[in-house]
């Protein structure tokens, strides 16, 4: 019998501290005005210092876990998107939120693909679970991007927030649960436009890449900004074209939280309404791979989400990468 993918639960955190638009402007020349005018953005929440990626990802999979309903002993494989991991070169940390789930003994890898990294994680886990090799895989997408920001750099410290999602996607003979297409692309001719330059091979930790400021982002703002609308609305149409579906089939529109013109142009240059687009970059700003479970997690804990209900994901990220997604929620919903 054919064996499809469904995704069974949605699960999120968010760390406690808040960093408003008004405690930015006593860090850098800035203003609250100019960052909701240009990003939509007003706080984003920061992890503690003790608390790592691996943490925020491994809340939000506790939460994903029990949602399911599936038993922890039945993951086969955890998986976990990331460009800030807990550490730059290895163990993974899928394999550090592994062990803090007590999920051991089980295949685990990181993959990065920066802000789409989660809906390329769906893309895998669909073809793991479609070629029978894996029942139920846990997917995570966490950030703690403040460990890459510079406070001192206005252009890039406004955007960027911490937090993590997960989801449960798991096997089913049921059709009408599955994930129903997933187009995810990449070209590398930009892979400047986004980009933390140290450490690496490229750039090895020393003093001077320190001196440097290499460990931070760096990105192209304006240049990402318009291939950004260009990508993500054509990638959206495409997937709708392939699936003989019209933007007002999708209750639920979850975009790549980076800017909420972004979000706005792509929206309407597809006619979707208010209703149908998710909206949270306001309140947790650019949190990279984890944007999309976190939007996710939004509309699941208000209510809005219900069991059967399409969504179409869709983002874009540094490599650059992109990636959108049609799927219904096949979990239980309140
Ligand atoms: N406060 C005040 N002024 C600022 C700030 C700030 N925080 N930041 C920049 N400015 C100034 C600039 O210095 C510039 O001044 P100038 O005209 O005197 O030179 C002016 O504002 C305009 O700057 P732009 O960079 O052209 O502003 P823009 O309208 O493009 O907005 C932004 C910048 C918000 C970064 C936007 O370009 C953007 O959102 N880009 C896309 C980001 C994105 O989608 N990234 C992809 C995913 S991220 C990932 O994969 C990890």
């Amino acid at each position: 019998m054919a064996q499809y993918a469904a995704m069974r639960s949605i699960g999120a955190y968010v760390p406690e501290k808040v960093l408003s638009n008004s405690d930015l402007e006593k860090m850098v020349d800035t203003t609250d005005e100019w960052i909701v005018k240009r990003t939509g953005i007003k706080e984003r929440h920061i992890a503690a210092k003790n608390e790592s990626t691996s943490d925020m990802g491994a809340k939000a999979a506790s939460m994903a876990i029990e949602r399911s309903g599936i038993a922890k002993e039945d993951i086969d494989l955890v998986l976990c998107a990331t460009v800030t991991p807990d550490y730059f070169n290895m163990p993974s940390t899928a394999c550090i939120i592994s062990k803090k789930l007590d999920i051991v003994n089980v295949q685990a890898f990181d993959i990065s693909a920066a802000c789409s990294g989660f809906v390329y994680l769906l893309s895998i886990a669909k073809a793991f679970i479609e070629s029978g090799m894996k029942k139920n895989i846990l997917i995570i997408g966490a950030e703690k991007f403040s460990s890459i920001v510079d406070y001192t750099d206005r252009s890039t410290c406004i955007l960027f927030g911490d937090g993590a999602g997960a989801a449960i996607i798991s096997a089913t003979s049921s059709k009408k649960e599955s994930i129903v297409d997933i187009h995810a692309s990449a070209d590398g001719t930009y892979a400047d436009f986004l980009v933390t330059p140290a450490p690496g091979s490229v750039n090895p930790a020393n003093q001077k890449m320190l001196d440097d400021k290499l460990n931070f982002v760096q990105m192209k703002g304006n240049e990402t900004f318009k291939l950004a609308v260009k990508t993500l609305t054509q990638d959206v149409v495409e997937i709708l074209e392939t699936n003989n579906l019209k933007a007002s089939d999708i209750p639920h529109f979850v975009p790549h939280q980076a800017n909420y013109r972004i979000i706005k142009a792509v929206g309407d240059s597809l006619g979707m309404t208010k209703e149908q687009v998710v909206l949270t970059v306001q309140k947790y700003g650019n949190t990279s791979a984890a944007s999309i479970p976190m939007a996710i997690n939004d509309i699941y804990e208000s209510g809005r989400l219900k069991e059967g209900d399409l969504m179409l994901l869709d983002t874009f990220g540094g490599g650059l990468t992109w990636a959108s997604a049609l799927l219904p929620f096949a979990g239980k919903t309140k």
